[in-house]
């Protein structure tokens, strides 16, 4: 499998149209989601019903699965593909890896989360398998850069913000993390780091790094993905916010929903 793989990926060409095909449904299937998710979330954590029926699997497994893909097939894609000189290409490829391997193998083990409906893990997963190949496909075989994009002012206030992003989500879910004892299910108020500002901090460093690392590539691809997650996370910030508002009347009211000050 892996030897045809590749094979594959060492004759691959870019296929433009594809990938910017591929690029616009991420966005749309963002946008639907926002449509969609007006009334209710995606049921996993306290947005589950709680007549839930579907099967379960443990939040630490769930997780692992589900974003293993977005590691695994970058990674499978920059061993097996031809050698390009352009080092910009795997820094920003070691970026992206480098936000999944937290999420894979750090995230996953640490958490205290509740159990994952299989279906949401498995439709996670889906996302999580073309997404990497989508940002993987395209970096090592679309994009150009060339010598001076690592001097460039985009390339570096972007690869900034992806990595202040990923301090403030790595920081806030360590936060929420610590709110509960092992085996514990309870919701908590969370306070310290951007928790004193808003209810979505780790949604909020999520975003920021998203979009660093679409203004540090300039790319559609890279973009429909900071897209999608806005969409995705930006709903579930106002949610929690909505949750914490109703659960606790001593709910800090300076604290937004997602960004500081204005929402
Ligand atoms: N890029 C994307 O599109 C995308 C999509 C989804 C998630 N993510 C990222 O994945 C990570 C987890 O997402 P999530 O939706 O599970 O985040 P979340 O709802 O904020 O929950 C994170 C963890 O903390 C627990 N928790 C949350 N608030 C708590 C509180 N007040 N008291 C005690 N425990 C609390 C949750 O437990 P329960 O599970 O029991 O609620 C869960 O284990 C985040 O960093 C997020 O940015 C990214």
């Amino acid at each position: 499998m892996l030897s045809f793989l590749a094979a594959q990926a060492l004759k691959m060409h870019c296929h433009e149209n594809l990938v910017n095909y591929f690029s616009c449904g991420i966005i749309l299937v963002g946008f639907g989601h926002l449509v969609h998710h007006k009334k209710a979330q995606t049921a996993y954590g306290r947005h589950m019903p709680l007549s839930q029926t579907a099967k379960m699997v443990p939040a630490r497994l769930a997780w692992f699965l589900q974003e293993m893909p977005a590691l695994l097939i970058p990674l499978v894609l920059m061993l097996t593909s031809a050698k390009t000189s352009s080092v910009g290409k795997y820094l920003l490829l070691t970026t992206f890896c480098l936000h999944y391997f937290q999420r894979t193998f750090v995230y996953s083990f640490l958490t205290r989360g509740q159990p994952f409906p299989l279906g949401v893990m498995v439709a996670g997963g889906f996302f999580c398998l073309i997404n990497g190949l989508l940002q993987g496909h395209y970096l090592l075989h679309c994009a150009h850069f060339d010598e001076e994009w690592s001097f460039g002012c985009r390339y570096k206030m972007g690869l900034m913000m992806f990595y202040v992003g990923m301090a403030v989500n790595i920081q806030s879910d360590y936060i929420l993390r610590n709110l509960r004892k092992p085996k514990e299910v309870v919701y908590k108020i969370p306070a310290g780091g951007l928790f004193e500002y808003v209810s979505g901090a780790n949604y909020l460093g999520e975003i920021v790094e998203w979009f660093g690392y679409a203004v540090a590539t300039w790319s559609l691809p890279t973009l429909s993905f900071a897209v999608f997650s806005l969409c995705f996370i930006g709903p579930r910030a106002h949610y929690h916010h909505r949750f914490y508002q109703e659960k606790f009347k001593e709910y800090p009211r300076f604290r937004k929903a997602l960004i500081p000050f204005i929402f």
